[in-house]
């Protein structure tokens, strides 16, 4: 992708109801939704300004839950982007959609206006699991929301969270068991990440639920890896596994640093090595829209050791890694030797350092020592 290329992020930050190890931003007072998608449309009108001469590659619309909003305003916003940005050349447009708040109507509008990708968050096959954190759809209704959504689509990713309270061998092989019935043709499977300030951390912290312990996990990724690997899935990033050509494009964005626009409450964006995350609060985001305020909580113009520095980041996460001449065409060559032998003194054992950068089998298990170490390097 050229850098005259960009993918669009929209977040859609409501929710019939919060999961307990969840947080991303997203509300449960569903009578905001209108008020928030009209500020949405103007964010869309003022930062396409800059970006008339761009071809947007991909659409990404996540949350929250995009699938509960209408889908007359779905379109509303979807039009609002096709008027605004030049989308002839748009690859992948994918929506999140959770099990309980999809139908053939909405699947059929979603196919309608170009949506080819649906992603629908399972998280686990156990109804015990799904029960203990909160979810509010079923084993059943998950397998009934995949076969609906295969009859619409063929790219279809399905969301597992691995480790949560209540995970043993018998609910993971489940989970596999469930992904050779069904052949989703991507699968993201996260490993659990209970740092974050939410509802289960608090239970967790006060001894109210309990997690499986970490050997466990580790003995299951190596399982989980083997079991996909033999059913043809491309284990191409950290958590993510395609079957052939059906890698995420956006995703891919992403994690070769290359430029998306983030719209609405909490998005992030990076453009031109501009990096920014919007606001999270709904009223601040709504204020600020409306006195033609871009709304960022955060915003950085990355000097170009940053912008090499975050290229590595979140190439790492890349199976193949990040070539090294592709790192000397961005960044040149001095810059990309003294950050390179950087890495080889503080982080040898976990990388491969050679024609491409990238994760060894230690640094893959160990992904989140290396990303906190990366952010200590300087020159
Ligand atoms: C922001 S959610 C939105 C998807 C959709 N609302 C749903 O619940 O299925 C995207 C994905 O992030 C993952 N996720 C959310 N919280 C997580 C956590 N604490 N640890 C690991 N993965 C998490 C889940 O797999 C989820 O499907
Ligand atoms: S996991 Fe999905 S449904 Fe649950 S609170 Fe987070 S965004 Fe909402």
């Amino acid at each position: 992708m050229n850098c005259k290329e960009l993918g669009i992020y929209v977040h859609f930050p409501f929710c019939k109801k919060r999961c307990l190890y969840c947080d991303y931003t997203s509300f449960t007072d569903l009578n905001l939704i209108e008020v928030y998608l009209n500020a949405l449309k103007k964010e869309i009108i003022l930062k396409s300004k800059k970006l008339k001469n761009r071809k947007v590659k991909t659409i990404y619309f996540g949350g929250g839950t995009p699938s509960i909003i209408k889908t007359n305003l779905i379109e509303n916003i979807f039009l609002t982007l096709k008027n605004n940005f030049d989308i002839n050349s748009l690859e992948e447009f994918t929506i999140e959609v959770n099990p309980d708040s999809i139908n053939k109507e909405k699947l059929s509008f979603y196919k309608d206006i170009g949506i080819n990708r649906i992603s629908i968050g399972f998280q686990s096959t156990s109804n015990n699991i799904l029960k203990t954190v909160g979810r509010i759809h079923n084993y059943d209704e998950g397998i009934h929301a995949f076969k609906l959504t295969k009859k619409y689509f063929d790219n279809i990713n399905v969301d597992f969270i691995l480790g949560l309270p209540g995970e043993t061998t018998s609910t993971i092989r489940e989970n596999l068991h469930f992904i050779q019935n069904s052949q989703p043709s991507h699968v993201s499977y996260y490993l659990f990440d209970a740092s974050h300030k939410t509802p289960l951390k608090s239970l967790l912290d006060n001894g109210k639920m309990v997690l499986p312990d970490d050997d466990f996990l580790a003995d299951q990724l190596d399982l989980i890896y083997d079991f996909l690997d033999n059913l043809n899935y491309k284990h191409y990033e950290i958590s993510s596994w395609a079957l052939l050509n059906k890698e995420s494009k956006h995703n891919k964005l992403y994690w070769n640093n290359l430029d998306y626009l983030g719209l609405g409450v909490s998005a992030g964006g990076h453009i031109d090595h501009f990096r920014y995350v919007n606001t999270s609060s709904l009223n601040k985001y709504i204020k600020l829209i409306d006195q033609g305020i871009f709304p960022y909580e955060y915003k950085n113009k990355n000097d170009q050791f940053q912008e090499l520095l975050e290229t590595l980041f979140m190439g790492l996460r890349l199976f193949k890694g990040i070539s090294y001449d592709s790192l000397v065409d961005r960044f040149g060559k001095k810059l990309t030797d003294e950050v390179v032998q950087s890495l080889k003194i503080n982080l040898k054992s976990y990388l491969c350092i050679d024609d491409c950068i990238k994760l060894s089998k230690k640094g893959l298990d160990y992904s989140r020592y290396v990303f906190e170490k990366m952010l200590d390097i300087h020159l």
